[in-house]
């Protein structure tokens, strides 16, 4: 069994950036600049959103977080959103979910511009990934697809199993398998809550991406010999000899799987990291206007 090994791919992914950070810098351009929004006190979105701001600092990064109450109007948060889309010194910005539930998550995705849409959920960006037309990809898939390439791992012609169809891991990663070139060409599977047999499935696998939130759902029995295991999840667990009070626990039973796998991601240590470096690398597509020239907009590009 092989480690893939994110806090150490994720470094690697970190330095590229910082470097490129340093190259634009050094023409006198402008620095990029990520703006998150953040509603309510909810711990674990807290951190999330923390680790984000550290790592633009840490990569030379401009990052802007505002903080607004859990009881802001749906109407208010829009006006925040307004007020970034139209701010020509932000680059991007993320709305860090889940919102309270007063408030109308698909309809405040929608208000975001899809050139500043560095989180990737905007339905043009969907769009876009769908049919292969450059794009944000959202954060985590793309992690996942980062951290197949560096280890060179086969995707052609295999047959992936997601488990979880959320809209920001599942249903995009089940779609970027499947497209042509690499990583990619995979047969996809995927399955989710209604699944019969999801047992048959899964052991069909030569990669699973286990993205169901329900810690060490995944056990060894399903899985066959030599698998891929890409564990998505993070759920905090009790755990009173930890001085927080919990431990970060993923979809895969690590124990277990790493018995039988071929490859597989640790949790903590795997695809959380590679999501935060993903959300930068977006950063720094938008910073450069990889995707969509500011000038243009929702315009069909010039060079595409
Ligand atoms: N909540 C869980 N994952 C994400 C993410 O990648 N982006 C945002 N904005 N919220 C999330």
């Amino acid at each position: 069994m092989q480690l893939l090994d994110g806090k150490k791919i994720s470094q690697e992914i970190r330095n590229e950036i910082a470097a490129e950070v340093k190259k634009l810098k050094n023409k006198g351009k402008k620095v990029p600049h990520l703006a998150a929004i953040l509603v309510g006190d909810d711990g674990a979105s807290q951190a999330y959103v923390s680790s984000k701001v550290k790592s633009c600092q840490e990569v030379g990064f401009r990052s802007s977080l505002i903080k607004l109450k859990k009881d802001i109007t749906q109407n208010e948060l829009l006006t925040h959103i307004n007020l970034l889309n139209n701010d020509d010194s932000i680059d991007g910005f993320i709305v860090q979910l889940p919102l309270p539930k007063h408030i109308n998550e698909q309809k405040v995705l929608l208000c975001i511009a899809p050139e500043k849409d560095v989180d990737g959920f905007h339905p043009v960006n969907i769009g876009r990934m769908t049919l292969n037309i450059p794009c944000y990809i959202p954060a985590t898939p793309k992690g996942i697809l980062e951290i197949l390439k560096r280890y060179k791992i086969e995707t052609e012609g295999k047959h992936c199993v997601v488990i979880g169809r959320s809209n920001i891991v599942g249903l995009p990663i089940s779609i970027l398998l499947a497209r042509k070139g690499y990583p990619g060409n995979c047969t996809v599977t995927l399955c989710h809550s209604k699944t019969e047999n999801l047992k048959e499935e899964t052991l069909r696998a030569d990669i699973i991406i286990a993205a169901l939130g329900k810690s060490e759902f995944l056990k060894a029995n399903m899985v066959k010999k030599g698998a891929v295991v890409i564990d998505v999840g993070i759920t905090r667990v009790e755990d009173e000899t930890k001085k927080s009070g919990y431990r970060l626990s993923g979809d895969v039973d690590f124990d277990d799987v790493s018995k039988k796998a071929g490859y597989i991601t640790p949790v903590p240590g795997g695809i959380g990291l590679m999501t935060v470096v993903s959300l930068l690398q977006n950063t720094l597509s938008a910073a450069k206007e990889e995707f969509y020239k500011k000038t243009l907009s929702f315009n069909v590009e010039e060079d595409f």
